[in-house]
C-alpha cells in the first residue's frame, strides 16, 4: 500500500481535473488550486465522467471516495499533501515558477510532479530548494481511464523519488513507464507528434480529409496497436523470420521520399480554417460530452476485452482488480475489528443503470451476481487471493436456492449479509441476505454451497491449512446464531 493519502492539484483543466478524479475514485484526499472561475465546476464534470466511466470498468468494490475541495492559494492546497500533481499550461516559466512555490510550501517529504507533455525536468527542477522530489509524471487524457504514466527523472532527481512515485500510481491501476533518458517529448509524445505531423501534411496537400486520416488509423494499424504497440506488430509482419525478414524487406522502403516529417506545414489562417470546418464536419453535431462518452465506453470495452486476454492494458487492469478485491472488505462495515459472531456484511453496492429490468428493477440474473460477489468476498477473507487460485484452487459454488422478497430500483443501494450454516475442509455452506441500504429491509436471500476444488486436478479438495483454520474460526463464531428464515428450503408450491 502507498502511504499517501492526501494530494494537491495545480491546474485543474482536461489533465488536472482528470487526476483529481483517478485520486479521488482511489479513495484520497483532494486539494485543487485553479484561479480559473469555471475550474471547480469543470472538475466536478470530470469526476461525474470519471465516476460513470469506473462504474462501467469493473465491477470490483469501490471502496470510500476521497473528498474533493476547492482551495484559494497554492499554499493552501500543497500545504497538508503527500504528494503534488501540477498541470498548469504548457510554458516553462509558469511551470518553473509554480514550481519553486510549491517547493517552497509543501511539506519537505511531500513528492512532487509535473503532468508536462515534453518539457525537461532538469529545466523544470532548476530553481527548486529540493529538486530531489521532483519528477515528471506524464498521463494520458483521459487520466481517470488510460492507465500510462510517463516517469521521468531530471539530473538532480534522487533515484528513491521515481521508484516511489512508481509505486504510487501503479497502486492507483495505471501503468508507469520509466524512462531511461530524459529526452523532449518523452517517448509516446515523439510518436504521437511523428504522426500527428505526417496527418497534417496528408491534409494540408488534399490527400485525406480528417476524417479519412482517423479511418486510415481505426479501421487498421489502431487496432493493433491498443494491444502490439508497433514493434511486436511488426515482428509477426516479418512472417516466421521476424524482426530480421521484416527488417529486410521494408527496410529500403525507408529510403523513399514517404514522409515528411523533418518538416512542418505551417499552420496559416487558411489551413487552420480548413482543419477545424473539416473537424465539424466529422463531429457531424455530437456534443463535447456525447463524444467523451462515446469516447470512454469504447476505451472501457477495449481494456475489458484485453483484460480477458490478460493482456497490455486489460493486464494492468486484471492487476488492479486483484489489489481492490484483496482489500479487506470487512472494515467497510464501519468498524476496524467487526463482531464476527454476527452474519457478516461483505459485499455492498448500488443498482447499476445496466442491470435492470423492463420495470426499473433489478434483474433477474443479477441477483446471483450480486450474490456470487459476495462469496467473493467471503473466500478472500479466508484467504483465497490470485496466489493461492494459481497454486492450490479455489472455492466453487455447486448450489444455489434464491427467494426473492422484494424489488430494488435502479440506483438504489444495497448491502449483503453473509452467515456461514456450515464449513468443513472441503465445503462451505452460507446463507446470503441482501438488504436494501437505506431502509434496512430484506430483498433477497441465496443458500449456497460452495466446494473447495484442486488448481492441478480440478478435483474437489480440502483447502489449504490456513483456509481451513480461518473457515473453522468464523463458523465456530457463527455457530449459535438461528438459522436464517428460508434456510434449507425448496421449492415449495403456494397456495
Ligand atoms: N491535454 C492533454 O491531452 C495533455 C496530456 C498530457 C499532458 N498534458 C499537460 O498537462 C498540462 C495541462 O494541460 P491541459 O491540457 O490540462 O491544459 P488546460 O488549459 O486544459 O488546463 C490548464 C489549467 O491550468 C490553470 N492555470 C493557469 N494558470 C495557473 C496558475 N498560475 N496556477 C494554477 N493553475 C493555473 C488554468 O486555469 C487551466 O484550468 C500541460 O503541461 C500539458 O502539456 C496535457
Amino acid at each position: 500500500m502507498s502511504s499517501i493519502k492526501r494530494c494537491a492539484v495545480i491546474g485543474a483543466g482536461v489533465i488536472g481535473a482528470g487526476w483529481a478524479a483517478r485520486f479521488v475514485l482511489n479513495g484520497l484526499d483532494v486539494a485543487i488550486f485553479d484561479p480559473h472561475p469555471e475550474a471547480e465546476r469543470r472538475a466536478r464534470a470530470t469526476l461525474d465522467n470519471a465516476m460513470r466511466a469506473r462504474e462501467r470498468l469493473t465491477l470490483a468494490p469501490m471502496g470510500e471516495l476521497g473528498e474533493l475541495s476547492f482551495v484559494a492559494t497554492l499554499a493552501e492546497a500543497v500545504r497538508d499533501a503527500d504528494f503534488v500533481q501540477e498541470n498548469a499550461p504548457e510554458r516553462e516559466e509558469l511551470k518553473r515558477e509554480l514550481l519553486r512555490a510549491i517547493d517552497a510550501h509543501a511539506r519537505p517529504t511531500a513528492l512532487i510532479a509535473s503532468s508536462t507533455s515534453g518539457l525537461l525536468p532538469s529545466r523544470l527542477q532548476a530553481g527548486m530548494d529540493r529538486p530531489g522530489r521532483f519528477l515528471v509524471g506524464h498521463p494520458f487524457n483521459p487520466v481517470y481511464l488510460l492507465p500510462l504514466v510517463e516517469l521521468c527523472g531530471g539530473s538532480a532527481t534522487d533515484p528513491a523519488t521515481i521508484d516511489a512515485a512508481h509505486h504510487f500510481y501503479a497502486s492507483l491501476g495505471m501503468h508507469p513507464l520509466r524512462l531511461r533518458k530524459e529526452i523532449d517529448g518523452f517517448v509516446a509524445d515523439r510518436l504521437l507528434e511523428a504522426l500527428w505531423r505526417e496527418a497534417l501534411w496528408l491534409v494540408q496537400d488534399d490527400v485525406a480529409t480528417v476524417a479519412e486520416v482517423d479511418d486510415a488509423i481505426r479501421y487498421g494499424a489502431g487496432l493493433r496497436w491498443a494491444f502490439m504497440g508497433t514493434f511486436l506488430t511488426y515482428r509477426l509482419a516479418g512472417g516466421e523470420a521476424g524482426m530480421r525478414h521484416f527488417l529486410a524487406q521494408f527496410g529500403p522502403a525507408l529510403q523513399l521520399p514517404w514522409t515528411k516529417l523533418m518538416d512542418v506545414p505551417e499552420l496559416t489562417p487558411d489551413f487552420i480554417e480548413k482543419l477545424a470546418a473539416q473537424s465539424e464536419q466529422q463531429a457531424a453535431g455530437a456534443s463535447l460530452e456525447a463524444l467523451e462518452r462515446k469516447r470512454d465506453d469504447c476505451l472501457i470495452a477495449i481494456m475489458q476485452a484485453l483484460r480477458a486476454q490478460d493482456f497490455a492494458s486489460g493486464k494492468t487492469l486484471a492487476q488492479y482488480e486483484e489489489r481492490l478485491f484483496a482489500k479487506p472488505q470487512l472494515a467497510k462495515s464501519g468498524s476496524a475489528s467487526p463482531d464476527v459472531s454476527k452474519p457478516l456484511r461483505l459485499h455492498e453496492g448500488v443498482v447499476r443503470t445496466e442491470w435492470i429490468d423492463y420495470n426499473n428493477h433489478l434483474t433477474e440474473s443479477r441477483y446471483l451476481q450480486v450474490f456470487g460477489d459476495a462469496s467473493d468476498a467471503l473466500t478472500s477473507l479466508l484467504g483465497v487471493d490470485a496466489a493461492y487460485r494459481r497454486s492450490n484452487g479455489s472455492f466453487f459454488t455447486a448450489e444455489t436456492h434464491m427467494i426473492h422478497l422484494r424489488e430494488i430500483a435502479c440506483l438504489e443501494p444495497f448491502f449483503i449479509t453473509t452467515q456461514i450454516l456450515h464449513g468443513d475442509e472441503k465445503r462451505v455452506h452460507l446463507f446470503h441476505l441482501m438488504h436494501h441500504a437505506r431502509t434496512n429491509e430484506p430483498l433477497a436471500s441465496a443458500e449456497q454451497m460452495l466446494l473447495h476444488v484442486d488448481a492441478k486436478t480440478g478435483r474437489v479438495s480440502p483447502a489449504s491449512s490456513e483456509v481451513q483454520r480461518r473457515l473453522a474460526s468464523l463458523t465456530e463464531a457463527q455457530a449459535k446464531l438461528p438459522l436464517p428464515q428460508g434456510a434449507g428450503r425448496a421449492i415449495q408450491k403456494r397456495k
